[in-house]
Order: structure tokens, then sequence, then C-alpha cells
């Protein structure tokens, strides 16, 4: 008998731990990591600060670069590499952040 219940065991633990879920904080931490060599706090040389913007508004921006509607090349290069996943986890983790 028990050998009928053990793939569905395993599935249901696979799918309580897929990382992927939007907006998920510590995802987006980790994602962070790319983005904060430049977006830190006091960055000079055009670099704006990207702490605590809103969710909707960071990610429409990113969507803005990886459309090209915002002419940007290396925010461009960023945004193409990023999945809505990312960009959803990047957007909680980056809103919660103080300047
Ligand atoms: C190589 C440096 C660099 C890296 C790495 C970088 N950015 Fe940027 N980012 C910029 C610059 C410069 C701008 C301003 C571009 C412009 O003038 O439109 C910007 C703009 C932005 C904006 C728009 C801010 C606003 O107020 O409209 C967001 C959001 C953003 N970046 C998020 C990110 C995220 C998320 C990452 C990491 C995945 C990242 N950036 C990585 C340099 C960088």
């Amino acid at each position: 008998m028990y050998h009928r219940f053990f793939p569905s065991f395993i599935f249901s633990l696979l799918i309580s731990f897929q990382p992927a879920i939007a907006g998920d904080l510590a995802y987006g931490e980790y994602l962070a990591g790319e983005c904060v060599a430049c977006h830190r706090v006091g960055a000079e040389g055009g670099i704006p600060p990207i702490n605590s913007l809103p969710a909707p508004y960071f990610i429409e921006a990113l969507k803005e670069y990886r459309d090209g509607e915002r002419d940007h090349d290396l925010m461009r290069t960023v945004a193409r590499s990023l999945g809505d996943t990312e960009m959803a986890a990047l957007a909680a983790y980056f809103e919660q952040l103080e300047n």
C-alpha cells in the first residue's frame, strides 16, 4: 500500500520547495547581488537609487528597458536577462529597503 502513495508524496515535496514564487523576498535578495554593484546607496554617475521604489513602478521600469521603451544599454542588458518571476522578486525585495 505504502508505495502507491510515495510518488505523490515526493511530488508535493518538490512543489513546496520551488523557490520561484512571485515576489519572493529571499529570491529577490539573492538576485539583487547583480544590481547593487551599481545601485548602492549614495551611488553617483547617473545611477538612480532603487531602494523603496513601489513594486509596480519598479517592474514597469524594468519592462520598459527590456522592451526598448527606455533607452539605456546597461539596463537593457540587465532587464533582458530577467524573467517576470525575477522582476517580481526583485521589486518585492527593493521595495522594502530603506534609502
Ligand atoms: C552596470 C550598472 C547597473 C547594473 C548592474 C544595474 N543597473 Fe539599474 N540602472 C543603472 C543606471 C545607470 C540606470 C539609469 C538609466 C537611465 O538613465 O535610464 C538604472 C536604472 C534602473 C531602474 C529605473 C529607476 C527609476 O527610478 O526609474 C531600475 C528599476 C533599475 N535600474 C533596476 C535594476 C535592477 C533590478 C538591477 C539588477 C537586476 C539593476 N538595475 C542593475 C545601472 C545599473
